[in-house]
C-alpha cells in the first residue's frame, strides 16, 4: 500500500523559496518565473502563501488588497494561484484561498476579485464552488 501523502502546512512564502515556486508554477500551467515571484514577493504590501509538504512547496496562493478602478473600498485581489498535479483534490487549494482571504479581511478589504480566461475549465470552477459569482465590471484591453 502506497504511504498516504504527508499532510501540508502552510506559511508565508520567502525569497529563498522563489525558485521552486517558478519551478511549481511552470508545472501547473502558470507562467510566473522566479524572478517575477521575487518581484511579487518585494512589493509592497503583497501576500504570498505557500503550502508545503515533505516534498517542498505544493500549492501557492498570492495577491494583495488595493484601491483603484474606481471602487470606493479597498478590494483584495488573488492574483496567482496553483496546487501541484498529483496533490489536487486533498483540499489544499480550499485552505489556500481561505488564509488568503482571511489576510485580505485583516487588512480591511471586505470583496476579492479574480481574473481567469471566460472558457478556462478548471480554475473558474474551482473559485465559483468556493463562492465566486461573475461581477458587474467588464474586462476591457486593447493591444500595445
Ligand atoms: C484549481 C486548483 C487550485 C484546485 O486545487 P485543489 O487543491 O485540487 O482543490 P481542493 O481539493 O481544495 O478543492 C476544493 C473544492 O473545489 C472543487 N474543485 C477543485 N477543482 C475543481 C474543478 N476543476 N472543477 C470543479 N470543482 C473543483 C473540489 O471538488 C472541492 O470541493 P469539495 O471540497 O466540495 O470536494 C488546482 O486544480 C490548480 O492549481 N489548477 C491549475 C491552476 C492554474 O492554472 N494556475 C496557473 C494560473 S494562475
Amino acid at each position: 500500500v502506497p504511504a498516504a501523502p504527508a499532510t501540508a502546512y502552510y506559511r508565508p512564502l520567502v525569497h529563498a523559496d522563489v525558485d521552486a515556486l517558478a519551478e511549481l508554477s511552470r508545472r501547473v500551467g502558470g507562467v510566473e518565473t522566479a524572478a517575477q515571484w521575487e518581484a511579487f514577493l518585494l512589493r509592497p504590501g503583497s501576500i504570498a502563501l505557500g503550502a508545503v509538504a515533505d516534498a517542498g512547496i505544493v500549492g501557492y496562493a498570492a495577491g494583495e488588497v488595493r484601491r483603484g478602478f474606481g471602487l470606493v473600498a479597498p478590494v483584495g485581489w488573488v492574483e496567482a494561484f496553483g496546487v501541484d498535479l498529483d496533490r489536487r483534490g486533498e483540499g489544499i487549494g480550499r485552505t489556500l484561498l481561505g488564509e488568503l482571504l482571511r489576510r485580505f479581511s485583516e487588512r480591511d478589504a471586505a470583496h476579492v476579485y479574480t481574473l481567469v480566461p471566460v472558457h478556462d475549465r478548471v480554475l473558474a470552477p474551482f473559485f465559483r464552488e468556493l463562492g465566486f459569482r461573475d461581477e458587474p465590471l467588464a474586462c476591457l484591453g486593447c493591444r500595445l
